[in-house]
C-alpha cells in the first residue's frame, strides 16, 4: 500500500503496483520539498563487490541528503575477500565468508545495499540470483539491492521516474535494443527495463539478434507484469519494425544466453554485429519526440554515437540524477522517516 514502510529492496516484481507508485510520488517530493532530518541517527552498509559511480555517489548522496551517514566496504581492496559460494574449501584468495561478514556488517547499521554482478559463466545460477539471495537471507537488517545478477531495482525505479518526469505515454512503445560491447555484460539491467516498462504498462519491444533472444524467465517474469499492468512485450530482429511509432529507445549490451560463458564464441560473434551502434538514422521511423535512455556507462560510439548522446533526444543524464531521489524514496520507506 502507499505510504507503508518496506522489509527490503530486492527487485521492483515484489513490489505491487500501489507500492510502486508510492515510492515514485515519495521519490517526487523529496525531490521538491527536502527532508534532511528524515533518516537522522541512520546507517547504512554499502558492499561493493563490483565498480560503481553512480550508485555508489548516489547512495551516499541520498543518506546524506536525508540526514543519515553510510559506510562504503570494497571485499578484496581494503577489507577481506569475501567467498560467497555455499560449502566450498576455503583455502583460496578469500579469508572469510559472508555468512559471518553479512552477519557482522549488520550489527553495525541499519539497513545494507549490496552489489554483486553475475559471474558470467553458469546462465542457471545468474538466472537463479544466487550470490545476492545467500548474503541477503544471512542478513538481520533490511537489504537493497544495488545491482544482483537478475536485477537492478534501484536503476528501474530512477528509470520510471525518468519516464514519467519527461511525460512519455504509459501506453507508448518503448524499445529495448541490444548494443554492440567490447564484453559479454550482464543480464541485470535489461532484465529489470523489460520488466519496470512491461509493468507500467508500456508497449515493450526487444530488438537484438537472435543470439542474444533474452532467457525465457526473464521474458515470463516481463510479461507476468504486462498481463497485469495492459502492457505487452515481444521480441523481434527488425529494426525498421521495431523502431516504428516509438516513445522511447534503450540501449544496453547483454551477453548472449546460448554462449554464456563462451566468450571466444561471443566476441567472434560480436565482431560481425557492429552495425548495433545507436546512430541518430536509428530515429527516422520512431515518434518525433523519442528520447534515447542508457543506464550508464556507456561506450561512445561504440554503443552509442556522440551525436545521439549529444543531442537533445538523450536522457541519460536525468536518468542518472533521478537514482537518488529514487533511492531516497527507497531509504525513507526501509528506515522509517515520517510519512
Ligand atoms: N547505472 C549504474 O548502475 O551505474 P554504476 O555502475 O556506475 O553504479
Amino acid at each position: 500500500m502507499i505510504g507503508e514502510a518496506l522489509a527490503r529492496f530486492h527487485s521492483l516484481a515484489d513490489l505491487s503496483a500501489d507500492e510502486v507508485q508510492g515510492l515514485l510520488a515519495l521519490a517526487s517530493r523529496l525531490q521538491r520539498h527536502p527532508e534532511p532530518q528524515a533518516l537522522g541517527g541512520k546507517l547504512l552498509g554499502l558492499l561493493f563487490f563490483d565498480p560503481s559511480l553512480r550508485t555508489l555517489a548516489s547512495m551516499q548522496a541520498a543518506m546524506a541528503r536525508l540526514g543519515g551517514s553510510s559506510i562504503v566496504l570494497t571485499p578484496g581492496r581494503g577489507t577481506w575477500g569475501l567467498e560467497t559460494r555455499a560449502g566450498v574449501v576455503m583455502d583460496g584468495e578469500a579469508a572469510e565468508h559472508v555468512r559471518e561478514a553479512i552477519p557482522v556488517l549488520a550489527g553495525y547499521v541499519d539497513s545494507l545495499g549490496i552489489r554483486a554482478f553475475a559471474g558470467g559463466k553458469d546462465l542457471a545460477a545468474d538466472l537463479a540470483d544466487s550470490t545476492f539471495r545467500a548474503m541477503a537471507e544471512v542478513s538481520p537488517v533490511p537489504t537493497i539491492n544495488l545491482e544482483s545478477a537478475l536485477d537492478h531495482p534501484c536503476q528501474a525505479l530512477g528509470d520510471w521516474k525518468t519516464l514519467d518526469d519527461l511525460a512519455v505515454p504509459e501506453r507508448g512503445k518503448l524499445v529495448l535494443t541490444w548494443a554492440n560491447h567490447p564484453r559479454p555484460l550482464p543480464l541485470a539491467v535489461p532484465a529489470a527495463v523489460v520488466h519496470f516498462a512491461a509493468a507500467r504498462g508500456m508497449e515493450v519491444v526487444v530488438l537484438r539478434p537472435e543470439p542474444y533472444a533474452l532467457p525465457a524467465p526473464v521474458l515470463a517474469r516481463a510479461r507476468e507484469a504486462a498481463a497485469r499492468s495492459g502492457g505487452s512485450v515481444v521480441e523481434t530482429d527488425d529494426r525498421a519494425q521495431a523502431l516504428s511509432g516509438a516513445v522511447a529507445l534503450y540501449a544496453k549490451s547483454w551477453a548472449s544466453p546460448v554462449h554464456y560463458g563462451d566468450g571466444a564464441t561471443e566476441a567472434a560473434l560480436r565482431a560481425g554485429l557492429h552495425a548495433w551502434r545507436v546512430d541518430l538514422d536509428w530515429f527516422a521511423r520512431t515518434h518525433p519526440a523519442c528520447r534515447f535512455f542508457h543506464c550508464l556507462p556507456v561506450r561512445r560510439n561504440v554503443v552509442v554515437t556522440d551525436a545521439v548522446l549529444d543531442s537533445p533526444r538523450s536522457a541519460v543524464l536525468p536518468q542518472a540524477h533521478n537514482r537518488m531521489w529514487a533511492q531516497m524514496a527507497v531509504l525513507h520507506r526501509l528506515l522509517g522517516g515520517s510519512r
